[in-house]
């Protein structure tokens, strides 16, 4: 599974998303469901964004999770968490969670090198640049981009 907020999907996590789905028969994209933290995007259109741009990968089914990743693991069958690593940075708490995830139940996470043409993207960051009207395209798939212009009160 590729477990994350996709608040919105942009193209990092796309390109995670592409390359995991040629490693497995199978790939679960989960939202996780914050109830401490609203987002921008509610539930339902973060995951009609991802089902639109993963619609071409047949083994990708987008759905959500409460509660423990591990939890969703235990409940569908999964072994394998795919975790995206941009930089240095993101490795540390990646790394607390890998070996957390792997404690609790025994679930093995992957982490695969970013693409490095997105190595320096985030959800935040396209949310913010995005908010004073600056370029986002070629950071997110275009339907992503649309509905970001359309949330920030663009044409
Ligand atoms: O896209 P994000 O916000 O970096 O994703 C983080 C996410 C959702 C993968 C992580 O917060 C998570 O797994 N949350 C579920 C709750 C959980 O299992 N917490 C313990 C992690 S060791």
């Amino acid at each position: 599974m590729c477990p994350g907020s996709f608040d919105p999907v942009t193209n990092g996590h796309l390109d995670i998303i592409n390359r995991a789905a040629k490693l497995y028969d199978e790939l679960f994209v989960a939202v996780f469901v914050n109830p401490s933290k609203a987002g921008l995007f509610s539930l339902d259109e973060r995951m009609e964004m991802l089902a639109e741009v993963t619609g071409h990968l047949p083994n990708v089914s987008v759905t959500s999770f409460q509660g423990l990743t591990v939890d969703f693991c235990r409940t569908h069958g999964v072994g394998i968490i795919v975790k995206g690593v941009r930089a240095v940075s993101d490795f540390d708490y990646e790394l607390q969670m890998a070996q957390m995830n792997y404690g609790l139940e025994g679930v093995e996470t992957l982490f695969m090198p970013t693409n490095p043409l997105y190595s320096f993207l985030s959800s935040s960051l396209v949310k913010d640049v995005a908010k004073w009207g600056g370029d986002i395209d070629g950071h997110v798939p275009a339907p992503v981009a649309a509905r970001l212009v359309a949330r920030m009160g663009g044409e």
